[in-house]
């Protein structure tokens, strides 16, 4: 299945070179998403000299795969962070949140940026009954962290009723997050940041301060990985779950849909929201979210389909797409310099958005030496057990399990023979087992299925064609080489002969 979010498919061109030569700078920042490109802009206003590598083109990652909402407050809930923390962390968090907002919303105009960005209401409310509580629970929440929320009756035609009071914050923002990134990486490289596409880091070494990309290499003072999940090994992962959601986007009669950011919480939890881009209007869904690798993509895109139809009477879906997220077990993100030295940004859940652009203004405020009011609360090196205890000992239990299970009980194997092409499956050949995919055209691309990142073993992904590991996101295309997550080395490739 071809899968393109309608971001991706709508935003304009970027159009940056690849790095091919050996430069030197203040920071190279690994990651062209929100994060990375908003970290360019922001040192590059101060006059720092930096490098931003991008392995595919600006936008490509998470940021050009998400909703495109913009909010103070948190999509699991900012109830999480009261009772988790406490309600003076979570006005911290909605502070700085809010902050972040109003800094993208401030470059838009002053840089003119054509993304469709709009103030909005975001609205929160229960599809069944049994869902209601968390509503009731939510707007206690807000009101411990200083948001203005208020509750409506009702829900804007032609959303169903909702079961009980729909809790509304008014005040929030959507746009188009690619073509938002791809005006403000324009600006960074105005105003002196050298942006490079297509350029892969492929190594990494923390002490001499370079990084390699296979056609040239970066030597700076900081190394900021802007990755989503930062390259290598960091504790951190250990304290994340690294997940998949969908979404799609279908064609609908322009006026057809209210404005705002609709969150359903009950059985099916769904993210709605339109979008205008040229003369098209398009129903945005997202949800079905489960941890990576460890469902059949395709089953979860035909779930999403159906909730969207069943709703909305959707006809005609023109972009559908999956993506990542990364929750950590305390439910903050993980923003600063971290042991390896390296500064990270990570653990945004689904609101990296604004984390990401939160996480930019604090990690430029570190390099510089100042002060930052948000970071002792962020800070990549916490460790706090008792707030993450039930998260760490799932994701730990989770990561054992995947371990267990693929290593000790063994994992339905499909014969090679009958490997059907465009299709992918984990196959036994000579005593070996081999993550096994035969293109449309039946060439046989095999790779080892032992994750390089932590020696895990990779599922098959159906939708993205991809081999994915459960335990800490890494995803691999069926040659082997890294899409995205921690891993830094490609699966290793198996030749196979007779095939
Ligand atoms: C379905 C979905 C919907 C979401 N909706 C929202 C939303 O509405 N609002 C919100 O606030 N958040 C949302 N999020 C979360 C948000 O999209 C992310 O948290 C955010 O985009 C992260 O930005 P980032 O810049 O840190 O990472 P990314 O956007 O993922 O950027 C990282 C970049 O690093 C690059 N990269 C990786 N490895 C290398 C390498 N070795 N060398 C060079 N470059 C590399 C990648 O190509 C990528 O472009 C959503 C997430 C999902 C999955
Ligand atoms: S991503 Fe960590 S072991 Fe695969």
């Amino acid at each position: 299945m071809n899968t393109i979010s309608v971001w991706r498919a709508t935003a304009p061109e970027a159009g940056f070179p690849t790095l091919q030569e050996e430069i030197t700078a203040d920071v190279v920042i690994v990651g062209g998403g929100i994060t990375g490109v908003t970290l360019a802009l922001n040192l590059a206003e101060k006059g720092t000299s930096a490098v931003l590598l991008e392995a595919h083109n600006v936008g490509y990652g998470s940021t050009g795969n998400s909703t495109g909402n913009l909010y103070e407050t948190i999509s699991k809930g900012i109830h999480h962070i009261v009772d988790q923390w406490d309600s003076d962390t979570a006005r911290a968090v909605a502070t700085a949140r809010r902050a972040a907002v109003e800094q993208i919303d401030q470059r838009v105009r002053k840089f003119d940026i054509p993304c469709a960005f709009r103030r909005c209401r975001l609205y929160r409310y229960a599809t069944s009954g049994n869902a209601q509580e968390s509503v009731e629970r939510e707007y206690q929440g807000s009101l411990k962290a200083g948001l203005s929320v208020h509750l409506e009756k009702a829900l804007p035609t032609p959303l169903a009723p909702p079961s009980g009071p729909v809790l509304a914050l008014d005040n929030q923002a959507q746009f188009h997050p690619q073509a938002y990134v791809r005006g403000l990486a324009r600006q960074a490289a105005n105003q002196g940041c050298r942006i490079y596409e297509n350029s892969t880091v492929i190594e990494v070494d923390k002490d001499k301060r370079v990084v390699r990309t296979d056609k040239g290499k970066v030597t700076a003072r900081e190394i900021v990985f802007a990755t989503h999940s930062p390259k290598g090994v960091h504790l951190v992962q250990a304290e994340m779950i690294a997940n998949r959601e969908y979404g799609l986007a279908a064609r609908i009669a322009r006026n057809s849909f209210p404005s705002g950011i609709f969150w359903g919480t009950g059985v099916e939890r769904l993210s709605i929201r339109n979008v205008d881009v040229d003369d098209a209007t398009f129903l945005v869904c997202v949800g079905e979210e489960h941890k990576t690798g460890q469902e059949n993509a395709k089953i979860s895109l035909d779930r999403l389909e159906s909730s969207a139809q069943a709703h909305f009477n959707v006809r005609e879906v023109a972009f559908r797409w999956s993506a990542q997220n990364y929750s950590t077990a305390d439910g903050l993100p993980y923003i600063g310099r971290d042991a390896t030295g390296c500064f990270i940004a990570t653990g945004f859940a689904t609101d990296g958005l604004t984390y990401g652009t939160l996480a930019a203004s604090l990690i430029a405020d570190q390099i510089a030496g100042r002060d930052n009011v948000f970071a002792p609360l962020v800070k990549a090196s916490r460790f706090s057990p008792l707030k993450g205890a039930k998260g760490m000992a799932e994701e730990t239990a989770s990561v054992v399990k995947s371990l267990i299970k693929d290593y000790v009980i063994n994992r339905e194997t499909t014969q090679l023979s009958q490997l059907m092409p465009g299709k992918g499956a984990i196959v036994e050949f000579e005593d070996e087992s081999l993550a096994a995919y035969r293109a449309p055209d039946g060439t046989l691309i095999a790779v080892s299925p032992v994750c390089t990142h932590m020696k895990c073993k990779v599922h098959w992904n159906s939708v993205e064609t991809s081999w994915d590991c459960p335990c800490h996101g890494s995803r691999f295309a069926p040659d082997g080489s890294v899409i995205e997550g921690p891993a830094i080395e490609p699966l290793e490739r198996r030749f196979l002969t007779g095939q």
